[in-house]
Formats: structure tokens, sequence, C-alpha cells
């Protein structure tokens, strides 16, 4: 960790003071009477968010004291760039191409990125990762599966880097409902250096609540829970997540569906003449290669469909990121990439 974070002694809220929930709470300067419109919002929430993380740490079979909690993994990937990168002097290592949250969290801190890009297949490159491991980074990032090329990292080679480097390994698995066979969480127990990200963004289905999970050693917890802001989780995300995960059946069932339509997808894709190269996804979304992916993008978008243009970046040149939609939106892309076909 940054030296003088040792010394940091966090801000003491008025929920650390008192852990009980009955009470005359005259403590935080909050309005007692209630809420303006409805809901009853008036209080600060927990800000360790014991609810949550006791059933996390149950279904996950991780340790409390494991167990972080952001507002989105966003806001944990930019606490532990924070927390171990000094300045202008400690670096990260990612494997482009891959999530773009790295490189800004590391550039609004001031810290320099070091890249092993991905081999073409978009595998890791193990000897170059050993190599550039030595230009004094300090995390390595691993995006599994990754985002924008959709494929799991092989797990060998994880536990080969594990082995390897002293720093922090960040295993970015925010798509790992979709195929989670693929997790490595439950090496967090027996691995100092690995933090596992996961989030309720995807498979969950809420995104807009913003609540990334962050898994690991307890020192590095701790270093967190210093660092953050004291109620960084809200209330209504504390407990739309808290109902979520007591109907985990839902989310399964939702994931279930959406592999189906992803297979739809695939199927549907593969028949066009437009498309070039689909390439194999573990995720819910699919890197998909056109002659002419700019063209393609733009008459998209005139159809009103969005998707994502990753044509300039390293090795996915041609092609546009896809997302699995509902049944109609799938199909609805059909469509329009038919209509294109045929004029
Ligand atoms: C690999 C990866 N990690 C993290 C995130 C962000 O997750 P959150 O919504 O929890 O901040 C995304 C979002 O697209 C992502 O693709």
């Amino acid at each position: 960790m940054r030296r003088h974070l040792q010394a940091v002694k966090p801000y003491q809220s008025a929920r650390d003071e008192y852990k009980g929930a009955d009470g005359v709470f005259l403590d935080a300067n909050e309005n007692a009477l209630g809420t303006v419109g409805e809901g009853n919002f008036n209080r600060y929430p927990d800000p360790y968010q014991m609810k949550v993380r006791t059933e996390l740490s149950r279904q996950k079979d991780v340790n409390l004291d494991s167990i972080f909690l952001g507002n989105g993994s966003d806001e944990i990937i930019d606490l532990l760039i924070r927390a171990f990168c000094e300045p202008h002097q400690d670096k990260i290592l990612i494997m482009p191409p891959t999530f773009g949250m790295y490189l800004a969290s590391a550039s609004v801190n001031g810290v320099e990125l070091v890249e092993a890009p991905l081999k073409p297949g978009f595998e890791m490159d193990l000897p170059l990762i050993k190599e550039k491991m030595k230009e004094q980074v300090k995390i390595i990032f691993i995006c599994s599966p990754n985002n924008p090329t959709g494929n799991l990292m092989n797990r060998d080679l994880v536990i080969e880097i594990l082995e390897n480097f002293e720093g922090l390994v960040v295993v970015d698995e925010a798509y790992i409902d979709f195929s989670p066979e693929g997790t490595i969480l439950p090496l967090v127990k027996s691995y100092d250096n690995l933090f596992v990200l996961q989030t309720f963004s995807k498979a969950w289905g809420m995104a807009s609540l913003r609540l990334g999970m962050g898994f690991g050693n307890p020192e590095v917890v701790n270093v967190l829970n210093k660092m953050k802001m004291p109620y960084n989780v809200n209330g209504l995300t504390q407990q739309f997540a808290y109902e979520a995960l007591l109907k985990a059946d839902e989310k399964e069932e939702m994931v279930s569906e959406i592999l189906d339509q992803k297979k739809w997808l695939y199927d549907s894709l593969n028949s066009l003449s437009l498309v070039k190269q689909i390439y194999p996804s573990d995720a819910n979304f699919f890197l998909v290669r056109f002659d002419n992916p700019d063209q393609v993008y733009q008459d998209l978008i005139v159809e009103k469909i969005i998707t994502r243009n990753r044509s300039r970046q390293y090795l996915c040149e041609g092609c546009l990121r896809i997302t699995v939609g509902t049944k109609e939106e799938n199909q609805t892309l059909i469509a329009a990439l038919k209509k294109m076909e045929n004029e």
C-alpha cells in the first residue's frame, strides 16, 4: 500500500460508533421527521453493508472480512489503483484489448500503464507479462471473461501469474455469471495477492443501482475500507441487492434465457454474409467482424440500434461488440442486418 496510507485514520461516521438498530438517533444530524416524497431515506445507510455482505459470504463461501462492496466495480478499480500505486512512480499492467476503466482510472490518478497485449486468439502472453511485470508494476488487471473479446482467460496461466508476481492480481469477473464454471473465486483462500471483482450490473440486471463486489485478502479489504467514502453504497442499493440475493434463482432463470438468446443470435449472425467472423464468447455479448464496421455501425444507428464500435482497438479490426438483448431486440437487429445485405 502507498506509504502515506499507513498513517491515515479513517473518518469515523456516526453509524460506526453505535451499532444497534433501535434507539433515539440524535447523532447524525439527519431529519428525524422523514423523507420528502415517497420512501424512508432519512437515515444514513450502513457504512459496511453488513446484511448484503453477510448474505454474500454465505452464498459465495468467502469470509465476511474478505468482502468489499463498492459503488460499482468501477469504484473498486479506482480505489485499488489509489491504494497501491504511487503516482508517477508505480504502474499497472493491462492486456489490451480490454475494459477501458483500468486505463481511465490509472490516468486520472497519474499512474502509468504497462501493456502486455493479448495474443491473436485473445489468450494471455505469459512470457511477455513476466517480462513487463518487472517495470515497477504494482497491479496486474486480468479481465475474465474479457471485455470486449468475450473469452475466459486460461486458468493455469492466471495461477502462473499469481505465483510469479508479488503485487496484486485483480481478476475482473464482471461477466462470470454467464460462464460460472470459469470463476477463480475459490482461489482467494489460497492466494494472498488475488483480488476478484464481480458485479450486480450484468446478470443481476442492477446496473443502475451501482454495486460492485471485491473479494480478497482482508488486509486489502481493510485498506479499501480506510479510503472509501463513508456511505459509498447507498441504502436503496443495499436493500435491493439483499432482496435480490434472496431470489438468486430469478437471476439463474434470466441467465438461462439470455444464454438461449445468445445461441439464437449466434446462429442468426452466422447465417449472414455480411458477418465475417463471430468470436467465441463466455459472456453476454459477441465480438463480431464485418468488412465495413463503420458503415454497419452507422446504418444500425439509423435504425436506432446501438452497438459498440471496437474496430479501432488492437486485434479488433473490423469488429463491433454486440450485447445479447431480448428476443424482440435480437430479431430487430438481425432484420436490420438482413436489410443491409439486400441493399
Ligand atoms: C469487465 C468489466 N468490469 C467492470 C465493469 C463495470 O462494472 P460496474 O457496473 O460494477 O461498475 C464493466 C462494465 O461494462 C466491465 O465490462
